[in-house]
């Protein structure tokens, strides 16, 4: 017997009365749960409604999503972020068509090899849709259980996720295994709230949670500190024509592979227009803006320039106002800039 172990009743009593209303609670496939988990990975619920509702309204089956072009994708998955997620979606949508012949795998171990879907994905499908006793265990489900039981175990380590897991394992209702993940999540989403400033008086754990017993809200979960993000330093091109913007695409590996980006350079890296093939310009200063990554810190000076129309590297378009809107998927990193563009009377 452990504190963790009284929750569950509770808990499962307080969702009945708190639950947030949500699409894919809405109607439960294990497709619209899978695509929901994936667009929650590092997102807010408030920031991933209307891209849900999109996605589903333009794939609303697995087979609509093996079948979509890319540049759909991408433009649909535009201002979300880590955009390996969206890659990986379709990536598994077709391995449900041909190695599950396109029905949608109910087991874990089958779940967990679809590109994208780890141990916590695999386990939200599996539950939510399935009704499998398995903990989804994200960070609310660890924040939760680390003060419920007031256990001090480092929450970022390989055996410290297998440790709460283990222990979650073990309290894990048979009934309503997908309830009991969710109601985890939207504890720790709406109450038991991380950075020490948890709403303990509306909790269903307020009489045995450790933490709060002990005034150690603040102190737990335990997790290292993050190493600092790296800082960037860039400069941003916006060479026009006539209304027109120069895009290029970016590499297909790495930070924000495939998407169209305004040319831009390390400061560190010097001056790239001889490179570019472009001389007698002189590119004037047009703002500032920062972009933050999870590892990366963007610190960007933008300047602009108008260009002949035949002036632009291989690979290099000329996009106008509805290519920028509709056609290319241009990260939010370049957001900082959108009136700037959009000013175009350039
Ligand atoms: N965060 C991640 N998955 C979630 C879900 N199914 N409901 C609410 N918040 C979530």
């Amino acid at each position: 017997m452990n504190t963790l172990s009284m929750l569950p009743i509770p808990l499962l009593a307080w969702y009945q009365d708190n639950a947030r209303d949500l699409p894919w609670r809405r109607e439960v496939t294990a497709y619209r749960v899978w695509v929901s988990e994936i667009m929650l990975q590092q997102t807010r619920v408030a920031a991933v409604l209307g891209y849900f509702a999109r996605f589903m309204e333009a794939f609303p089956t697995v087979a609509d999503l093996a079948a979509a072009p890319e540049e759909q994708l991408m433009k649909l998955w535009q201002g979300l972020g880590y955009y390996s997620r969206a890659r990986n979606l379709q990536k598994a949508a077709k391995q449900i068509m041909t190695e599950f012949d396109g029905v949608f795998p109910t087991e874990y171990k089958d779940l967990r090899r679809l590109a994208g879907v780890g141990e916590y994905t695999a386990a939200a499908i599996a539950s939510i849709a399935y009704g499998q006793p398995l903990p989804a265990v994200d960070g609310n489900l660890l924040r939760v259980t680390a003060r419920v039981l007031g256990d001090g175990t480092d929450i970022t380590s390989g055996k410290g996720k297998k440790h709460f897991t283990e222990l979650l394992q073990a309290v894990m209702p048979l009934e309503q295994p997908g309830r009991f993940n969710q109601a985890m999540m939207d504890l720790g989403a709406t109450v038991c709230l991380p950075n020490g400033a948890p709403l303990c008086e509306r909790c269903p754990a307020r009489d045995f949670c450790v933490a709060r017993a002990q005034d150690r809200t603040g102190s737990l979960p335990v997790r290292p500190e993050k190493k600092p993000r790296r800082i960037e330093a860039r400069t941003v091109y916006f060479f026009t024509n006539r209304g027109r913007v120069a895009l290029r695409q970016r590499p297909g590996k790495g930070l924000l592979a495939g998407l169209w980006e305004y040319p831009n350079t390390l400061e560190a890296e010097g001056d790239p227009l001889p490179a570019w093939g472009f001389s007698g310009v002189e590119p004037q200063f047009a703002g500032t803006g920062k972009h933050i990554f999870t590892h990366v810190e963007w610190h960007m000076t933008a300047l602009r320039c108008e260009l002949p129309e035949d002036a632009l590297p291989v690979g290099w378009v000329w996009a106008d106002r509805e290519a920028r809107q509709s056609r290319y998927a241009i990260p939010s990193a370049f957001a900082p800039f959108q009136d700037l563009v959009e000013g175009v009377g350039w």
